[in-house]
C-alpha cells in the first residue's frame, strides 16, 4: 500500500504530514511520489491566502480522472481549508469524489477515519474542535526535513489579527506540557538531529503546565538549553506584542539558540497596525529590534510584511518602506493581501485594488533585493560557523550548510561533512546565499 502527501502553506503543515506519513507508515503505507502509484493520496492544505486555495482546489480537481480509473484509490482533505466554516460542505459539492475530510483537530484520528471508510464505504467527514491536544504528539513521526527537527509547543492563536483566518482555522491557543517538549527534543538530538524548530502561531504567549504550576517561553528555553548535545535551537513565530526581554536576554547568554529571530511586522504604518489589530507601535517594534541588536550584535532578523490592507495609503505603503530599510532585514516574506471570509478586514471599507497591490508588492521586493544584497554581502570576508545539511542539488561538487544566523552558504566538501560544524570563509555573496571555502572542521 502506497500514500502520496500534497502539503500546502507553513512549516506547521509540513510537520504535520510528518505526523500524518508517521501514522501512514504504521498501517504499513509506504511513500511513493506519483498519484497514479498511490492507494491513499491527502492534500494537506493551507487557508491564509485565496491563491493558496485556489492551487488546492486545481491539485485536486486533476484526480477526478485518477479516481475514476481506480476507485479504490483513497483521497482525503485535511489541513486549515477543510476546517474552514462552510468548506467541508463545499468540498463535498465541489469534489464528490473525496473520500474523507477531517479538520486542523483531527489528524490524530487518520487511521480511525480510514478504517471507518473502508468498513462503510460511505464518505467520513471528521471536523471537531477540542482544547485536549494530548493526543496530538503520541504519534510516530516521518521526518522530512534532513538535520533539522520541527518540535510543536503550542497549537491555535488567540490573536485575531484582523486580516488572519487562522484563529478561526486553528482554535484556541493551547500550550504542550513542559515535560514532554523537553522529552521530545531530548530524544530528537539523541537520534542526532542538529537544529530543533519549535513551532507555534505566537511562541511567546507560551504558557505550559509544569508538575503543579506553568511555565513562559523564556522559561521553556532555558531548560531545553540545557540539553547536552551538539544542536541548535531555533522558534518560530513570534508576535512583535510578546517578545519579552527576558527572551533576548535568554538567547544572549544561551549555549544552542540561534542567533535568528523571525519578528513579522506586517505594516511599517501605525494606523494600519492598529487596524489589524496587531497591539504595537513601530517605535515599540524599532526598539525591540534595538534592544536584541544591543544583547545579540549579530543576530539577524527576517518578517512578513502584507500590501494592501485595507484603506493603506500610499504613505502607509511609504512608511512600511521606511521602516524596512531601518531594520534592514536578512530576509522579507511579501505578501498582497488577500480578503479571507469571517475575519474583521473582509467587511472594512477602502479595499485596494489588485492593481495598486501589485504595484507595492513590486516596490518592496525591488527595495529588499537591495537591502538584502547588502546584508549578505557584509559576511564577505569573514568567517562563519556553519551546519553542513547536505550536498548541493545543483552545483556539482558543493555542499549546502546553514549558519547560526540561518543564512544558506556554499562551499566545495563531500557528504562526510554533512551533520558536522565547520568554518567557512566567505568569498561571495548574492541575496539569498553565501559561498565560501572550509578553512576549519570543528
Ligand atoms: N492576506 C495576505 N497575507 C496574509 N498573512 C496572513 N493572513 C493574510 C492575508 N489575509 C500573512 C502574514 C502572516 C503570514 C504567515 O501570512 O504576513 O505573518
Ligand atoms: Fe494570524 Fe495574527 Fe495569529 Fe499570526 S498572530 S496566526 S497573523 S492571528
Amino acid at each position: 500500500m502506497k500514500y502520496l502527501i500534497r502539503t500546502y502553506g507553513c512549516q506547521m503543515n509540513v510537520h504535520e504530514s510528518e505526523k500524518l506519513a508517521g501514522i501512514l507508515e504504521s498501517m504499513n503505507y509506504s511513500p511513493c511520489t506519483s498519484a497514479s502509484e498511490a492507494d491513499i493520496v491527502i492534500f494537506n492544505t493551507c487557508a491564509i491566502r485565496e491563491s493558496a486555495e485556489q492551487k488546492t482546489f486545481a491539485h485536486i480537481g486533476e484526480l477526478k480522472k485518477l479516481k475514476a480509473q481506480k476507485p479504490s484509490m483513497l483521497i482525503a482533505i485535511c489541513g486549515c481549508m477543510s476546517q474552514q466554516n462552510g468548506y467541508a460542505e463545499l468540498i463535498k459539492k465541489k469534489f464528490p469524489y473525496v473520500d474523507i475530510i477531517l479538520g486542523t483537530h483531527n489528524i490524530s484520528d487518520l487511521k480511525e477515519l480510514i478504517e471507518k471508510r473502508l468498513a462503510t464505504k460511505k464518505k467520513v467527514v471528521a471536523i471537531t474542535e477540542s482544547e485536549d491536544i494530548s493526543g496530538r504528539d503520541n504519534m510516530p513521526k516521518c521526518r522530512t526535513s534532513g538535520l533539522n527537527a520541527w518540535v510543536n509547543i503550542m497549537y491555535g492563536c488567540n490573536n485575531f489579527c484582523t486580516y488572519c483566518i487562522v484563529p478561526y482555522v486553528r482554535g484556541r491557543e493551547v500550550s504542550r506540557p513542559a515535560c514532554e517538549i523537553e522529552k521530545e527534543v531530548h530524544e530528537l538530538v539523541e537520534a542526532g538531529y542538529k537544529q530543533i524548530t519549535l513551532l507555534g502561531q505566537n511562541v511567546n504567549s507560551y504558557k505550559g503546565p509544569d508538575g503543579e504550576g506553568e511555565i513562559g517561553f523564556a522559561d521553556l528555553l532555558k531548560r531545553l538549553d540545557k540539553i547536552e548535545g551538539d544542536f541548535w535551537l531555533t522558534f518560530m513565530t513570534s508576535h512583535p506584542k510578546d517578545i519579552s526581554n527576558e527572551l533576548i536576554d535568554t538567547m544572549a547568554s544561551s549555549t544552542h539558540i540561534m542567533h535568528y529571530l523571525h519578528l513579522p511586522v506586517q505594516s511599517g504604518s501605525d494606523r494600519v497596525l492598529s487596524l489589524m489589530n496587531r497591539r504595537y507601535t513601530t517605535a515599540a517594534y524599532l526598539e525591540k529590534i534595538a534592544y536584541a541588536r544591543k544583547k545579540i550584535p549579530d543576530i539577524e532578523f527576517s518578517s512578513d510584511i502584507i500590501v494592501g490592507f485595507p484603506t493603506e495609503t500610499e504613505q502607509d505603503f511609504l512608511d512600511t518602506l521606511s521602516l524596512v530599510k531601518k531594520v534592514k532585514y536578512e530576509q522579507l516574506f511579501m505578501f498582497i493581501y488577500s480578503k479571507r471570509g469571517g475575519t474583521v478586514a473582509e467587511k472594512l471599507d477602502g479595499q485596494v485594488d489588485i492593481a495598486t497591490k501589485k504595484e507595492r508588492l513590486r516596490r518592496l521586493i525591488a527595495a529588499q533585493e537591495e537591502i538584502g544584497t547588502s546584508v549578505a554581502e557584509k559576511y564577505v570576508g569573514k568567517t562563519l560557523t556553519v551546519l553542513v545539511n547536505d550536498v548541493h542539488p545543483k552545483k556539482k561538487g558543493y555542499m549546502l550548510g546553514t549558519t547560526y544566523f540561518n543564512k544558506n552558504v556554499n562551499f566545495v566538501g563531500d557528504r562526510s561533512l554533512i551533520g558536522k560544524k565547520v568554518k567557512v570563509e566567505i568569498q561571495s555573496s548574492k541575496l539569498t546565499v553565501l559561498t565560501g571555502k572550509i578553512v576549519e572542521e570543528l
